[in-house]
């Protein structure tokens, strides 16, 4: 039987936590830990009553990356057969909005995982890495791209080239995190992001996590163009006219989420 590294919560209405129980390896990322995730997350997805994902480690680490026993007997021909990161890449088209709640080590590609999420709230005590150069391989489940947009070139370089770890301070000044905690707290501020924007309508948060996703794929045109799309959508949603009716009658909207 497969042995169960995460466990799910939901700690309050709305909110899906997905926390990594491996503490005997920091939570290192092997194959059965990535599909164990890349299922739960697809699961809240399709839960109506879950408006946003927290995905956390424990306090010493949130990952300390890809496991690298299991990658060392790993050849190019079993990589390109086996398509090992195909799973990771579930993670990353979840369409609703999900935040990494980072402490200790995020390294390689646990570092790579907190960068799938859309929002970052870290510990005082998180450091952030990629470290793969020591092991003769590079980053693969995102590091070279979502790094160096989140950070740009020449500290991603850095990072990537010359192991330099980013301190929490440091990744918030770089804009890699949106914010830092003291590590009693950090847990607890990420919970209380995710069920604030777990009230929020939940078409428009799936639209404009899309919309913003785009960014990083299309040119300014083409960005605006699916952006305008996306507008015009939500005008056919009954938030739409939940959302216009309860600001004019100066009153609480009730959202549906459709
Ligand atoms: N894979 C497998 N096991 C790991 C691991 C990893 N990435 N990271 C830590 N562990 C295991 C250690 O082997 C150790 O297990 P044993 O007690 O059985 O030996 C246990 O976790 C505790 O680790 P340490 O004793 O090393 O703890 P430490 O506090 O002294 O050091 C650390 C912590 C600095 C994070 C160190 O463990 C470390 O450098 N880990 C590797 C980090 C790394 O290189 N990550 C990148 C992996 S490659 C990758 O991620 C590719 C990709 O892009 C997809």
């Amino acid at each position: 039987m497969t042995q169960q590294y995460i466990l799910i919560e939901t700690p309050v209405d709305g909110v899906g936590l997905i926390r990594l129980n491996r503490p005997e390896a920091l939570n290192a990322l092997n194959s059965d830990v990535i599909n164990q995730i890349s299922t739960a997350m697809e699961a809240f997805d399709a839960d109506d009553t879950i408006g946003c994902i927290i995905l956390t480690g424990s306090d010493r680490a949130f990952a300390a990356g890809a496991d690298i026993k299991e990658m060392e007997q790993r050849s190019v021909v079993g990589m390109l057969t086996g398509d090992k990161l195909t799973d990771w890449t579930r993670i990353a088209r979840i369409s609703k909005p999900v935040i990494a709640a980072v402490s200790g080590w995020a390294l390689g590609g646990g570092c790579e995982l907190a960068m799938m999420c859309d929002m970052i709230v870290a510990s005082e005590s998180a450091m952030f890495g990629q470290p793969e150069i020591n092991l003769g391989i590079m980053p693969g489940a995102g590091g070279t791209q979502r790094l160096t947009h989140a950070v740009g070139k020449a500290i991603a370089m850095e990072v990537m080239l010359g192991d330099r770890r980013l301190t929490a301070a440091e990744a918030l000044h770089y804009g890699l995190v949106n914010r830092v905690y003291p590590v009693e707290r950090y847990l607890d501020e990420a919970i209380k992001l995710a069920a604030k924007i777990a009230t929020m309508p939940g078409v428009a948060t799936r639209m404009i996590k899309a919309a913003v996703n785009k960014a990083y794929d299309l040119s300014l045109q083409q960005g605006l163009d699916y952006e305008k799309r996306n507008f015009y959508l939500l005008f056919g949603t009954e938030d739409k006219d939940e959302g216009m009716k309860a600001f004019i009658e100066k009153r609480p909207p009730q959202w549906k989420n459709r």
